[in-house]
């Protein structure tokens, strides 16, 4: 248990090819001016259910039901799994794609537009208390009552690989200065290229980490050469202290942030990677983080969500300056677009921007 290699990784492109969208890599030439270096875009905000999280999903569930068919067994009666965000959304609809019911627990405080949207894949919501241990206890009962599987948000092994198909899918697009990348075509793509140069970085924000881990399987194990950097808000960084560290230090108290997606801290499955194989973890502060979505909204006119601002964020602080100059094109995972739009008054707070 626990341990993700390149071929589960490998194994999952297979599961998922057809069954998710392959995301557009983008650039933007006014945040490459501002970063100093080339920066290309990998675009989740644009995959199914608006994050990543459904690969992660759906590998997941169709392992579930592979394991189920090669044993000769039944489908699995249900799928449970707790999450106010994006991994309830996303392990909804994979259940859905495989005609199996999804319980999804749900803290009572959770934004009633985030449990519409995982109500609208079809899942049964069960409310628990705002707090880890509730969130455990009741999926644990619900797993009870169903007979049904739990699906942990990152730290399950197969969720975990899913994700990792970011990086096969990244290395496969930016492939040398030849491979043409899929692009959005808009407005004679003046932010646009149509060509992705080498990739010598990846930054990927983490939360429980199971994306960034994934990736880093992935790289490592295809492109040693290519750094692998986490992101994270300064209020939220148990993965940098327990990289500083050498050890797991979870965050203590849940963390205030604008990046509601990764107050998670990295788990026992997902630290072990991230110890081995992630070069870097960066922090930035909120303003930073709104600052970067910002921009990203303005100039690229993507509706990312503030999660995925970090890693954008990340580049462009003063500690990525530190990063040698060798590493020019860096890819920066935009993981999400699912906002919520009721709680944008945070914008008008900012002083306005020359550029
Ligand atoms: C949009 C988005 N980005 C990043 C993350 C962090 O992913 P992980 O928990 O795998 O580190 C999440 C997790 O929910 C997310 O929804």
């Amino acid at each position: 248990m626990g341990s993700v290699r390149v071929a589960d990784v490998g194994a999952a492109m297979g599961r998922l090819r057809g069954r998710v969208h392959r995301t557009p890599v983008l650039t933007c030439g006014t945040l490459q001016r501002l970063a100093g270096r080339r920066l290309l875009f990998k675009c989740e905000l644009f995959q199914r259910t608006g994050s990543f999280k459904i690969r992660g999903a759906l590998n997941a569930v169709r392992s579930l039901v592979e394991e189920a068919e090669r044993a000769g067994q039944e489908r699995p009666r249900a799928i449970v799994t707790h999450s106010s965000g994006n991994h309830g959304q996303a392990l909804a609809c994979a259940a859905r794609d495989e005609g199996i019911p999804a319980y999804v627990v749900v803290p009572r405080t959770a934004p009633p537009c985030k449990q519409a949207a995982i109500r609208a894949y079809g899942a049964t919501l069960v409310p628990c208390e705002p707090s880890d241990e509730s969130r455990a206890e009741t999926a644990a009962r619900v797993v009870r009552e169903t007979g049904g599987v739990m699906v942990h948000p990152n730290q399950e092994p197969a969720v975990i690989a899913g994700q990792g198909t970011i990086a096969l899918e990244v290395l496969e697009q930016v492939r040398g200065c030849s491979t043409r990348v899929q692009s959005c075509h808009r407005n004679g793509s003046r932010f646009f290229s149509a060509q992705a140069p080498e990739v010598n970085a990846v930054v990927v924000p983490v939360g429980g980490g199971g994306m960034v881990a994934g990736i880093a399987v992935a790289i490592k194990a295809l492109r040693p050469d290519v750094k692998v950097f986490a992101a994270e808000p300064r209020n939220a960084d148990d993965c940098y202290q327990s990289k500083l560290r050498g050890e797991l230090t979870p965050n203590r108290h849940t963390p205030v942030t604008i990046a509601d997606a990764v107050k998670t801290s990295i788990g026992e499955n997902t630290w072990p990677i991230i110890r081995d194989l992630v070069d870097d973890v960066l922090t930035v502060s909120e303003e930073e983080i709104k600052r970067a979505t910002r921009l990203v909204w303005e100039r690229m006119k993507l509706l990312i969500e503030p999660t995925a601002g970090v890693g954008v964020a990340a580049v462009l602080s003063e500690q990525f300056q530190a990063v040698p100059r060798e590493v020019e094109n860096v890819c920066i995972v935009l993981c999400g677009g699912n906002v919520d739009l009721s709680s944008l008054t945070w914008l008008t707070e900012l002083p306005g921007d020359g550029d």
